[in-house]
């Protein structure tokens, strides 16, 4: 299942990381290479750099649609992605330091990094645009934007809808392009591919298996059609480009 994809994923690189760091230097190449990284993140040196950290989404406890236990594992696997994010973070700035960049080992955290910081950035603006009630507010801006991009409200809100039915796991989101202030909703397939450049996140659904599985199976157009009577449509609101369009 994809959703142990994930998991191994993160799990691969915890081990990754837990390992000692500081021999980073010399044979850690051939280590990385070979499958067998022997390496971690040097904990004694975050003073002066940026740490990312984990939001508290409790306030979504207890919503409808959703299980507290479905919840609960998915604040977890979030709280991994920070966690890695920092640890990568971190990696790097040790081995920018250290005059390593030419080295197997920072490309390898360089390419790591899109796939956890991205991880938790989408989980925070899902999160985030969860736990409102009621529908859109008709008349509203993004009402008014929807309509204009998709010719009415209903339109976007089945193409989103089938956006995120799509087989494979990844995210359904509805991005504003920067420049040009247009709306248009992607499929983005892995955490760090498929992004628009200089689209702005303005709904985000996450619909990976873990998301849904626990209560809803195979179910996901259930899950989907309890995503939107959950969505918190003021903060969503708030992440228009308004200067745009
Ligand atoms: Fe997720």
């Amino acid at each position: 299942m994809e959703w142990d994809k994930e998991r191994r994923k993160n799990k691969e690189l915890f081990l990754f990381n837990r390992r000692r760091f500081l021999s980073l230097s010399g044979v850690l190449g051939l280590a990385l290479i070979s499958g067998k990284p022997d390496i971690s993140m040097a904990s004694s040196e975050k003073e002066g750099q940026m740490t990312f950290q984990a939001k508290d989404y409790n306030r979504l406890i207890g919503m409808e649609g959703l299980s507290d236990a479905l919840l609960k594992n998915h604040f977890t696997l979030y709280q991994g992605y920070v966690t890695n994010s920092n640890k990568l973070m971190e990696g790097l700035n040790q081995l920018l330091k250290e005059g390593k960049t030419a080295t197997p080992e920072y490309a390898e955290l360089k390419r790591r990094l899109g796939w956890e910081f991205n991880g938790m950035r989408l989980h925070e603006y899902y999160f985030e645009n969860l736990g409102g009630k009621g529908g859109v507010q008709k008349g509203g801006k993004l009402f008014q934007k929807l309509t204009e991009s998709f010719g009415s409200y209903e339109a976007w809100e089945k193409d989103f809808k089938a956006t995120g039915s799509m087989r494979g796991i990844g995210w359904a989101v509805l991005y504003q392009d920067v420049l040009s202030g247009k709306f248009i909703n992607f499929w983005i397939n892995e955490h760090e591919v498929g992004h628009p450049t200089g689209g702005m996140p303005i709904l985000i659904m996450d619909v990976f298996e873990h998301a849904f599985m626990i209560d809803y199976g195979l179910k996901r157009a259930d899950y989907i059609e309890a995503f939107f009577r959950n969505i918190n449509w003021t903060e969503v609101e708030k992440r228009l480009l308004l200067h745009k369009g």
